[in-house]
């Protein structure tokens, strides 16, 4: 961890209380000129400390925006490296050409904007200032035909990230999509790379849609958690609550652990026993979504005869 975020730490372990630059420089065996120099880079950075003369400083408030010394000091368990970026194409994209040069299992890529987020079935995903928009580099040590559940891993976690957080009944849209009231709040891209014998890596790419406003044009489709929230969002604590819930399924996913994971998709689940119109590699199907199976696939009832769809995209009636 970097001096800055070591002074921050400092802080945040002794809420509301005055520290003084002696203090830190002792704890830290730095100088005091470099926690002074600290504390300004923090300023910038629009955090808020009241200095009082021979008291030393206090912090009053920490800015809710993506923030990386925070997110260096509360992410350090979780992940290997802790990359935040202000505006790049897509996170996604970064990470591939990462993991691709041998980047560590476990990296976080965050940007703060991207002007080219990408969506599932290569849609254009909208990723304004404000929203949560990262991607999570995974290496398991899997063949290929054990991952037709991390997607239900990743939705199952990201949901229960967001639920504890927020305290809101969000749902699952099967195969990972977050709703809340029927509108869309998060949507995963997962990526992989690799050959039958062996996953190479896998990238998660997780958005969601946290202080940005929504287009017009998606306003029937898709919400915005401060819209919908009881309370302030806070999107660096929302970001430290998803990562640990991905982090305990995603462990559970590659022991086999998987009942829970197909569990929470079914309890959660947006579509199950609704009318629903499937669009997969084979054409589209609609009719009243039944049940998840322990492969991951969805059954759908279509008139007398029952249907399983391995991937696809799901409308909701309410929507077409
Ligand atoms: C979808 O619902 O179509 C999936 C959207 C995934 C968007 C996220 S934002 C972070 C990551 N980087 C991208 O370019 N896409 C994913």
């Amino acid at each position: 961890m970097d001096t800055i975020s070591q002074v921050l730490e400092v802080f945040l372990n002794n809420p509301n209380e005055s520290i003084s630059g002696q203090y830190i420089s002792e704890k830290l065996s730095i100088s005091r000129n470099a926690v002074w120099k600290a504390i300004e880079q923090l300023r910038k950075n629009d955090y808020i400390f009241e200095s009082q003369t021979n008291k030393g400083y206090q912090l009053v408030k920490i800015p809710n925006k993506i923030d990386r010394y925070y997110l260096s000091i509360k992410l350090q368990n979780l992940c290997t490296e802790i990359i935040v970026q202000e505006k790049i194409e897509s996170t996604n994209k970064l990470l591939k050409e990462l993991a691709d040069n041998g980047q560590a299992d476990k990296t976080i890529i965050i940007a703060k904007e991207q002007s080219s987020g990408r969506g599932r079935l290569g849609r254009a995903w909208d990723s304004q200032e404000g929203g949560l928009w990262f991607s999570l580099l995974l290496r398991p040590d899997l063949p290929m035909e054990d991952l037709s559940l991390i997607t239900l891993t990743m939705a199952a976690a990201v949901r229960e990230g967001i639920s504890s957080y927020t305290d809101l009944d969000v749902k699952i849209k099967w195969p990972n999509d977050i709703l809340f009231n029927g509108k869309k709040l998060v949507g995963i891209l997962t990526e992989v790379k690799g050959d039958m014998d062996r996953v190479e890596y896998i990238v998660v790419g997780i958005g969601v849609n946290v202080l940005n406003a929504i287009k017009d044009d998606l306003a029937v489709k898709a919400t915005s958690l401060k819209d919908v929230a009881k309370s302030d969002i806070l999107i660096n604590d929302l970001l430290v609550f998803i990562v640990t819930s991905i982090n305990h399924y995603y462990n559970e996913f590659v022991l086999g652990k998987t009942s829970e994971i197909l569990t929470l998709n079914k309890i959660h689940s947006a579509i199950i026993g609704k009318e629903v119109e499937v669009s997969g590699i084979k054409g589209t199907e609609k009719g009243i979504a039944q049940d998840i199976l322990q492969d991951g696939s969805l059954s759908i009832k279509v008139g007398s005869t029952t249907k399983k769809m391995v991937s696809g995209d799901v409308s909701l009636s309410s929507w077409y």
